[in-house]
């Protein structure tokens, strides 16, 4: 199994190109199955996750395959409606096939989704969500199978302003009949270029990004072109690691309105940051301050994703960092691979206190994708050489991460 070795200690300098954003390729992807001609969808990131993607779709009788980092999506032959387990067990995202598979064939099964073991991933929501547009659900054994003879509009309350479930219940609105409204939407970016893609394809979306969304549902959908956009939580992982080990890091491709909660504390504990028209520019000058107490929540917050790796960033910051992990049960599984690098931190549920110190190198598994970049950005900081094992977490999220960080001067080498 190959390891991620990287050599501590060493200001960073450089400027790398950020890839597209894994989380909104997934639901893009999905949605895909909506149209009734071919889509081509750019910017793709070169991931195990969208690979899996890509196979799911393949499974179902689509022709589905990436150029370059152009995915091409034909759902012509498109003849299934259920996902296996061995291809639902490769990701959280196989969820995210819901609405579509239900929107275009009337029914879909499959199993309950992998991915993370950031603590138990209900999908309640979503199951609420294709009930509200007219969908019976069934389980058994395991297997969850909807059946709607004809998707209708109605209004999806969401509890939560989940991600997925908002994705799930805008891509299956579209070719619901009548009008859809989705309250407490989530928010994020990546929802609103899955409405850039949807509309793209003939659908009548409104608000996305707010938390209101409405949909006037379709009786069909045709093929499009959509750009995916710049993945934002790769942006917050290049800037951490700037942080972490010092020196100058330009990210070509980030977007500022992306990261405001993220940018705000790199601010507090004294990163300077430096915006252009398609670019971040981070100095970090010398040792910086803890910046307190940071809490995750749901876009425009605190992004969890970025929690792992700025949590490694503050391990060298002067002064005590509190971390309050609201989104996801179990979060922390990166902080007691970080404490054999020197690490002054304790978890409580879902807090996590840490102190700065100096750190050395050591051999460390990633257990899951944000949690590998967090060792990865700790082990640019440590004194000394690292090994990071368990890539297959990291390849999950990120498009090389080794290259990328080789781009912003960092002794990182991919081994054997
Ligand atoms: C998406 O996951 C992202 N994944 C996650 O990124 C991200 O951390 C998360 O949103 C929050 O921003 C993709 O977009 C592929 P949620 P998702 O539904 O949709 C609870 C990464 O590292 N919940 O917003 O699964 C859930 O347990 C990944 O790139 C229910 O209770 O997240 C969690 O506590 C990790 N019932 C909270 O809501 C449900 O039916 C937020 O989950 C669904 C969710």
């Amino acid at each position: 199994m190959s390891k991620l070795k990287i050599e501590g200690g060493i200001p960073l300098r450089g400027e790398t190109e950020l890839q597209g954003s894994k989380n909104a390729v997934l639901p893009i992807l999905a949605a895909s199955l909506l149209a009734q001609g071919p889509c081509e969808i750019e910017n793709v990131p070169r991931l195990s996750d969208v690979r899996a993607a890509l196979e799911i779709l393949r499974h179902l009788g689509c022709s589905a395959s990436m150029e370059g980092r152009c995915a091409a999506v034909d759902t012509k032959g498109l003849c299934r409606w259920e996902i296996p387990e061995e291809l639902m067990g490769r990701m959280r995202s196989s969820v995210m096939f819901l609405g579509a598979i239900l929107a275009r064939m009337g029914r879909v099964s499959l199993t309950l989704p992998g991915g993370c073991e950031l603590g138990p991933r209900p999908i309640d929501l979503h199951l609420d969500a294709m009930r509200a547009l007219g969908a019976q659900v069934s389980e058994e054994g395991g297997r969850l199978t909807l059946t709607a003879e004809a998707l209708h509009g109605g209004t999806v309350l969401l509890r939560l302003p989940s991600v997925g479930a908002t994705e799930n219940a805008l891509i299956a609105a579209c070719l619901a009949k009548g009008e859809t409204e989705i309250i407490n939407a989530a928010r994020e970016p990546e929802i609103e270029d899955l409405a850039a893609f949807l509309t793209a394809m003939g659908a009548r979306v409104s608000g996305a990004g707010t938390s209101r969304i409405r949909v006037e549902g379709a009786a069909s959908l045709h093929g499009a072109r959509h750009r995916v956009i710049p993945d934002r939580i790769a942006a917050a992982t290049c800037l951490a690691a700037c942080a972490a080990a010092g020196g100058e890091v330009t990210v070509k491709g980030a977007r500022q309105d992306h990261l405001g909660a993220f940018l705000a504390v790199l601010e507090k504990m004294g990163v300077s940051l430096e915006f252009g028209a398609d670019y971040i520019r981070a100095r970090t000058p010398g040792q910086l301050k803890a910046p307190g107490t940071v809490e995750t929540g749901p876009y425009p917050a605190f992004p969890t994703d970025g929690q792992p790796p700025l949590l490694a960033a503050c391990l060298t910051a002067a002064g005590e960092t509190k971390f309050v992990e609201n989104m996801f049960e179990n979060r922390f599984r990166h902080v007691s691979e970080l404490m054999k690098m020197g690490a002054r931190a304790q978890v409580r549920g879902r807090v996590c206190t840490l102190r700065g110190g100096a750190l050395h190198g050591a051999q460390v598994e990633a257990a899951d994708l944000r949690g590998g970049a967090a060792l990865a950005v700790a082990a640019l900081a440590a004194r000394g050489e690292s090994l990071i094992g368990g890539l297959s977490h990291i390849e999950r999220g990120y498009d090389g991460l080794a290259g990328v960080l080789q781009d912003l001067g960092a002794r990182a080498f991919e081994i054997d």
